[in-house]
């Protein structure tokens, strides 16, 4: 088997064969295959995509290149959660806790930041202390004795998904259904899951912007699951304009701060306690989704959400005071101000710019190798339907390096509408699959 003709039969649009995927996977995780050969492949099904079979085989490859994590050891149900990516979208941070202290065992391996969206590892990495390279064991153990670990790749569990993924990030592969849904499915797969819920983002700031792609990734993720004998339920959620009000690594640890202690944005807190309900459900600690809901929201309400992410990050090794004394987070040095052009409604944030600026000034990565800056990001002062005068203050730019600050300045004046009248009401959750 060549690498070459692989690539040149996916470019044409053909189906590759089981043992050609697992050539492929094998080849890129075992270093035979080159980054220049597997990022051909990447844009290859980008443009051709690939059929179901293609994708369970891709699936399943991905997971075998690492050790499948046994967590039988662990009591109860374990559930996690994962969105498909979006900007300021730190739910994950908000509804593990609050899973995890009605009772749920959450085993959440998650991504970095990947193009324009943030990732929670570093979100987590920007906690000063916190450890994501946890041995499977050390996993194991936290999980047993906190009910919550936040892991990410490692070359234990599917290595293949740490390099592609960083692969397409500096290839411009991202936005593609099967490379979602595999490197999703296979990093929750390799660990010893019984359910699973996923947020399927839709809008300016996703990878997918038409409703339509997104149920089609979230029934090929629900699929995926079923296929393996995991229970999958997809929300498809609403990412025209970030998620809560703050855009980047530390500011987002912030905010996730405030939401846990009830006083965080609307729609973060809203969207969270659902996705956490959902844990709960299918977790089996609730009967019913309604009775799920009223776990969530009294566990949101009392404060175990909050005192359980505190004692988690003290379980990584990170400094728990952070959630209360914000100086102790790595703080950005200069601020620019993004002020209206004219009075009316805000009628548009177009996520995508705003993520792009935050990732231009540090927040996310140009290339593989690139380091983050936790500090820097956008605090949005503003949200879609608010009315504003002229000159009032739309949104911060938080920067340590003037740099980018502004081309990224430029990007974030560009994101916002203001129109003379109230736009439309968006629902925030679209539609349930699985
Ligand atoms: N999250 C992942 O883990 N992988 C992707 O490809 C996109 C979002």
């Amino acid at each position: 088997m060549r690498t070459v003709d692989l690539i040149h039969r996916k470019r044409d649009g053909e189906e590759l064969s089981v043992e050609e995927i697992a050539y492929l996977i094998d080849g890129y995780t075992g270093g035979g295959i080159p980054d220049y050969q597997m990022s051909a492949f990447l844009m290859a099904v980008f443009f051709a995509g690939m059929t179901d079979r293609e994708v369970s085989a891709l699936t399943d490859r991905m997971i075998q290149s690492g050790a499948s994590v046994d967590l039988s050891a662990v009591p109860g149900v374990k559930v996690d959660k994962h969105s498909t990516g979006g900007v300021g979208d730190k739910t994950s941070l908000i509804a593990a806790p609050l899973a995890a202290a009605a009772g749920v065992a959450v085993p959440m391996i998650s991504g970095r930041a990947l193009g324009h969206t943030g990732g929670t590892l570093d979100k987590l990495e920007s906690i000063p202390g916190f450890r994501t390279n946890l041995s499977v064991d050390e996993f194991r153990a936290q999980l047993i004795q906190h009910g919550l670990a936040f892991i990410g790749q490692s070359p234990e569990i599917a290595p293949a998904d740490g390099k592609v993924y960083s692969l397409r990030d500096a290839t411009a592969t991202v936005e593609s259904i099967p490379l979602i849904a595999s490197s999703i499915m296979s990093k929750k797969m390799a660990v010893g899951l019984d359910a699973l819920v996923l947020d399927v983002k839709v809008g300016s700031g996703a990878f997918m912007k038409k409703q339509v792609d997104a149920r089609r990734l979230a029934q090929m993720m629900v699929g995926i699951g079923r296929r393996l004998d995991k229970r999958v339920q997809a929300l498809i959620t609403d990412m025209n304009q970030p998620l809560g009000y703050a855009i980047g690594n530390a500011l987002e640890v912030m905010e996730v701060s405030q939401t846990l202690q009830n006083a965080g944005p609307a729609d973060l807190t809203r969207l969270s306690l659902e996705l956490a309900a959902r844990m709960i459900h299918l977790g089996k600690v609730a009967a019913t989704l309604e009775e799920a809901r009223e776990v969530a929201q009294t566990k949101l309400l009392d404060g175990s959400g909050y005192r359980k992410l505190k004692e988690v990050i003290a379980a990584q090794g990170g400094n728990p005071q952070v959630v209360d004394r914000f100086e102790l987070l790595p703080n950005a040095t200069g601020a620019r101000e993004i002020a209206s052009p004219r009075a009316g409604y805000v009628s548009g944030i177009e996520a995508e710019y705003i993520g792009l600026a935050s990732a231009m000034i540090g927040a996310g990565r140009d290339t593989k190798d690139d380091t983050i800056d936790p500090a820097v990001g956008v605090i949005l002062e503003v949200k879609i339907g608010q009315k504003v005068d002229a000159g009032a203050v739309l949104c911060r730019l938080y920067y340590t390096n003037e740099e980018h600050v502004e081309e990224a300045a430029q990007l974030v004046e560009d994101a916002f509408r203001i129109s003379s009248g109230p736009p439309e009401e968006r629902a925030l959750i679209l539609e349930v699959v699985g």
